[in-house]
């Protein structure tokens, strides 16, 4: 690969080195799979610092165009495919299945609690809308849902009308409509690099080149994503600004700005997946991304998935009117419209002020969950890093050197407890040394037991590493079981 280096131009350095190596890359000139030289080598031939080459190769991995892989260093990326969604699905469902074993702790999935779902409130309130609504409300519904709770959702919106509002069966459906309505095979996405599973499937399962911004404890990079939106043109920016799953980072508002600014001069769509902010701990409540769009750049997803209970189904999507005219009739391709039965519980529920009595009673045995389980790993794990999130459902934990996620999780396993291996939440199979844990549905005491078990797992894994067995006789072992 020729590598042209002006010193005399005001580009700096490492962009001129990405830029060749872009160009390249996409004139086909370094197939997928091909090996980069390590950094060092890179830079002793073109005479210029490590670091200068460490920073071309890191714009060009935020870009997705190379990925990092244990044993061969940085290579160049195949294009993520449907297959590749696929993949992930199916190693997921298996996952599912062993992580689902009554003997295991799970501190797996993203789940709320149902010892704390106010059953006999929903129960009331359900027979109530059945005997006073009767056949009416189990009739059609029209696509964008049923208007009084339309006018609800819109009126918790600064600015926001009923008819810019789609009520769905979740917010996973508003992401699949994005991805009908906006997207083609081939097209760019940008994520937060980790990010959520199920957007990385349904942009995934479009066809999508997903190009991921890297997070520091202050959620997205916004430094990293000028050059990006510049260069990679994409059809939209998806990204949970509170309590990010699986971080659990929130978007200072600073940043918050600095993405809307972004986004409107790149004229990218941006679509917020807003399923946490409402699950605060401590510090302060932040404005979405919606509250402070002034230019009609934000589409708006909300869920009541994590705040009240997944099985209900509801979930909604605020964007300017012609977005929705233009999801609905896709809507209505799908599933005709949401179960509207679902739709007038959950009016009748935030209409009588339920929401935020259980609200309270949720963050505050959260919160407690949090600290407990954070304080069990200390004790228990004090080989992982990690920091205590200010909301949401989960630590997301480093791994010491040299462990990777998928070995632990084997010896995890065998110890009776669960967690979410990292490198499902990237684009690029990075995260390999990165590990999840959910709190909120394990009662305190499993969350103590979980952490010990997880710190014998950590201890047992040390001692067969120390033995001789490698990393990779581990993970062949391993693949048959996940
Ligand atoms: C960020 C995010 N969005 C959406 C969902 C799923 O939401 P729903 O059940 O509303 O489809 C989840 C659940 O894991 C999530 O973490």
């Amino acid at each position: 690969v020729k590598i042209r280096i002006d010193r005399k131009s005001p580009t700096p350095i490492y962009l001129q080195i990405a830029g060749s190596l872009r160009e390249t890359i996409l004139a086909g000139g370094l197939p997928a799979g091909r090996k980069l030289p390590p950094s060092r080598r890179l830079a002793g031939s073109l005479g210029v610092n490590r670091s200068t080459v460490v920073q071309a190769y890191d714009l060009l991995w935020s870009e997705g165009l190379l990925e990092s892989r244990v044993g061969s260093g940085t290579v160049v990326r195949a294009p993520s495919t449907a297959n590749d969604a696929e993949l992930v699905e199916q190693e997921v469902r298996e996952l599912g299945r062993v992580i689902g074993r009554s003997d295991v702790i799970s501190l797996a999935g993203g789940l709320p609690s149902p010892d704390l779902y106010p059953l006999e409130t929903l129960g009331r309130i359900a027979s109530e809308v059945l005997s006073t609504g009767g056949g009416e409300l189990l009739q059609w519904c029209e696509a964008a849902g049923y208007p009084p709770l339309r006018n609800l959702f819109a009126g918790q919106i600064p600015g926001v009308s009923p008819k810019e509002i789609l009520v769905l069966p979740g917010s996973t459906q508003g992401l699949y409509l994005l991805s009908r309505a906006l997207l083609e095979p081939g097209d760019a996405v940008v994520v937060e690099s980790p990010t959520y599973l199920g957007a990385l499937h349904v942009f995934g399962a479009a066809g999508a080149r997903i190009l991921g911004v890297p997070v520091d404890e202050q959620g997205m990079r916004i430094d990293m994503l000028d050059s990006l939106l510049g260069r990679a043109r994409p059809k939209l920016i998806y990204t949970q600004p509170s309590y990010h799953n699986p971080s659990g980072f929130s978007l200072p508002l600073e940043r918050r700005r600095a993405l809307l600014d972004l986004a409107c001069r790149h004229r990218v769509p941006v679509v917020e997946d807003d399923a946490y902010s409402r699950l605060v701990y401590e510090g302060e409540d932040l404005p979405s991304l919606k509250a402070l769009d002034t230019h009609d750049h934000v589409i708006y997803l909300s869920t009541f998935t994590k705040t009240l209970c997944p099985g209900l189904r509801i979930g909604f999507l605020a964007a300017p009117a012609p977005v929705i005219e233009r999801l609905a009739p896709e809507k209505y391709l799908i599933d005709l419209f949401t179960n509207t039965l679902a739709q007038a519980v959950i009016f009748e529920f935030l209409h009588r002020g339920h929401l935020e009595a259980h609200l309270a009673r949720v963050r505050e045995e959260y919160r407690r969950r949090r600290d407990v389980l954070s304080a069990a790993l200390r004790e228990s794990c004090p080989q992982l890093e990690f920091g205590v999130p200010g909301g949401g459902y989960f630590i997301w934990a480093r791994l010491p050197r040299g462990v990777r996620a998928r070995d632990l999780l084997r010896e995890a396993l065998g110890e009776g407890v669960s967690f979410m291996f990292g490198d499902v939440f990237y684009p690029d199979g990075r995260g390999q040394d990165r590990i999840r844990l959910s709190f909120p549905s394990q009662t305190p005491g499993n969350l103590e037991d979980g952490a010990r078990r997880l710190g014998a797992a950590l201890r047992r894994l040390a001692k067969k590493k120390r033995k001789g067995k490698t990393a990779s006789d581990e993970e062949i072992a391993l693949r048959p079981v996940l």
